[in-house]
């Protein structure tokens, strides 16, 4: 990489005035006593892989059945978007009821989904209570709110109450400014998922920093060992197999932002915007969490979504300083249902759970009573609705058009990989400010370069290690990240986010850069 003709193809600008870190969960939540990686071998009748919000509960509710689970995570429980959600419980995910309605089934599908979320917050409340989980599990209504659209919210509350959620139109909202009007679900949840993950984690048997890195006939091969397993469950965000399941065609990431305003309002409820720039809003304790500038992954070059929210909140609720910024990442389904139950037709013995769209918590739960009833041999009534494999999903409303945007995106990316940089002087190098990003040609090679806060200059390679799509910087964060399927990278080459199973080569440039 050492050479010296430089073109470049983007530089960000602009003043940085947030320093995001990690989320209210994780700097208030004591840090678990660690679990040991894997040396030798295991046996068991499921292994699950990934220790977030789906692969516990799904561990920890086969075992409440009286059926043998082990986790095995690649980090440690919870380090994924579990930490980093805004840990609503919620059956209101948006304005879906109406579209699932428009399915030419007879609204089956749309019954279906709304059972599989009431039922999720149910069981929520059940293990809470049960167990006496001290989490900050609290009741409460949520509200969708818009300023420009009345008509179609009141269009979901009709869908809504067709399914017989607990849905009323208002105009009666604490939100600090007017709205037009507002859909309210009453008896929805909130709780810390970070002490609810860490008080089932206890009843089970988990292996940390132990990554899958081979799967072979009911083996799977770890760095220090090997589990034998007569089921396996993906529960890793994004299912990290291209092949069988071919996911990657069908999931694509966004990414979302997140303030927690210390000392600001107890709204009381929870609200979540529908329109493009809406925001959403809900009590955490002592801070408001606000959050909102979802894009996605890969599609933020410009930057400045943290500055762009802080802005707002000093607008809303002046005088509450931000405490803590963070950011989350969501795996899209082209038609907002999740995908849970079996991996693939040709694997029968592998399950699946992932594409929760923007409701983790939620979806987490469902996926996992699907795939304990798929694994005891059980009915389940929304298995058809979340089945990767459900004839049809590509036919249910807006499908279709949602794959055919993923696909469009992720041709664009790939060629945009062949092309090459523009031109830019050495000097102009020479002038990248610290702490931000561009893209260059060096010998040859599009290269990834990144002045450090030290002035030191990295570069990484530019072609995605998962299907070779080009990254792009994403000024926010630091990091190089993939708009195909949004696999994310530091500016030192290391793989922040699946789908990718291995990080960038990476160097420090020499000094007169
Ligand atoms: Fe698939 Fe980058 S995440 S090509």
């Amino acid at each position: 990489m050492g050479g010296i003709k430089i073109n470049a193809e983007q530089i960000q600008t602009g003043p940085k005035t947030i320093n995001p870190q990690g989320s209210l969960w994780q700097a208030k939540t004591n840090p678990a006593p660690l679990r040991p990686a894997l040396q030798g071998r295991e046996k068991t009748r499921t292994a699950v892989i990934g220790g977030g919000m789906a692969g516990i509960l799904t561990a920890w509710l086969l075992k409440e059945a009286g059926e043998e689970a082990l986790v095995l995570e690649a980090a440690e429980i919870g380090s994924g978007q579990t930490g980093r959600t805004t840990a609503k419980i919620t059956s209101q995910h948006g304005l879906i009821y109406g579209r699932l309605l428009e399915n030419k089934d007879g609204g089956g599908l749309a019954a279906a989904y709304a059972a599989a979320n009431q039922t999720a917050l149910a069981e929520y409340r059940r293990i809470i209570e049960g167990r006496g989980i001290q989490c900050g599990f609290r009741q409460l209504p949520a509200y969708l709110y818009t300023r420009e659209n009345p008509e179609a919210l009141q269009a979901e509350e009709k869908a809504a109450r067709s399914l017989g959620l607990p849905a009323a139109f208002t105009l009666d909202t604490s939100l600090p400014f007017p709205v037009m009007g507002a859909l309210r679900f009453d008896e929805q949840a909130l709780f810390q998922p970070l002490d609810f993950l860490r008080a089932l984690s206890k009843e089970l048997r988990i292996y940390e920093h132990t990554p899958v890195i081979k799967l072979e006939d009911g083996q799977l091969t770890t760095p220090g060992g090997l589990v034998e397993a007569k089921q396996v469950v993906f529960a890793t965000h994004y299912p990290f197999l291209n092949r069988p399941g071919y996911y990657f065609t069908r999931l694509h990431q966004e990414r979302s932002y997140v303030l927690a305003l210390k000392n600001g309002p107890d709204l009381g409820v929870m609200y979540y915007g529908v329109d493009a720039d809406g925001y959403s809003f809900r009590p955490a304790g002592d801070y408001l969490l606000f959050g909102g500038e979802n894009h996605r992954t890969g599609e933020n070059r410009e930057g400045g979504r943290y500055e762009g929210l802080a802005r707002a909140a000093s607008q809303l609720f002046p005088g509450c300083p931000v405490d803590y910024a963070w950011s989350a990442q969501d795996c899209m389904t082209p038609d907002g249902i999740p995908y849970a139950g079996r991996y693939s037709e040709d694997r029968p013995e592998w399950y699946v759970a992932s594409g929760f769209n923007k409701w983790g918590m939620t979806g987490s739960m469902a996926a996992a009573l699907l795939l304990r009833d798929l694994i005891l041999g059980r009915e389940n009534p929304w298995a058809a609705a979340f089945s990767p494999q459900a004839p049809g999903r590509l036919l249910r409303p807006q499908a279709a058009e949602n794959l055919l945007s993923d696909g469009l995106k992720a041709v664009e990316s790939f060629g945009r990989r062949l092309l090459p940089a523009q031109a830019a002087e050495p000097a102009e190098l020479r002038a990248l400010p610290q702490g931000q990003g561009i893209i260059s040609q060096i010998q040859g090679e599009k290269l990834g370069l990144y002045r450090d806060e030290a002035g030191r200059l990295h570069a990484v390679g530019l072609t995605c290690p998962h299907l070779g799509c080009q990254l792009t910087f994403n000024p926010d964060e630091k990091s190089w990240d993939c708009p195909c399927h949004g696999s994310r990278f530091t500016y030192t080459g290391q793989l922040i986010d699946n789908p990718a199973q291995e990080g960038l080569h990476h160097e420090i440039l020499p000094r007169r850069q």
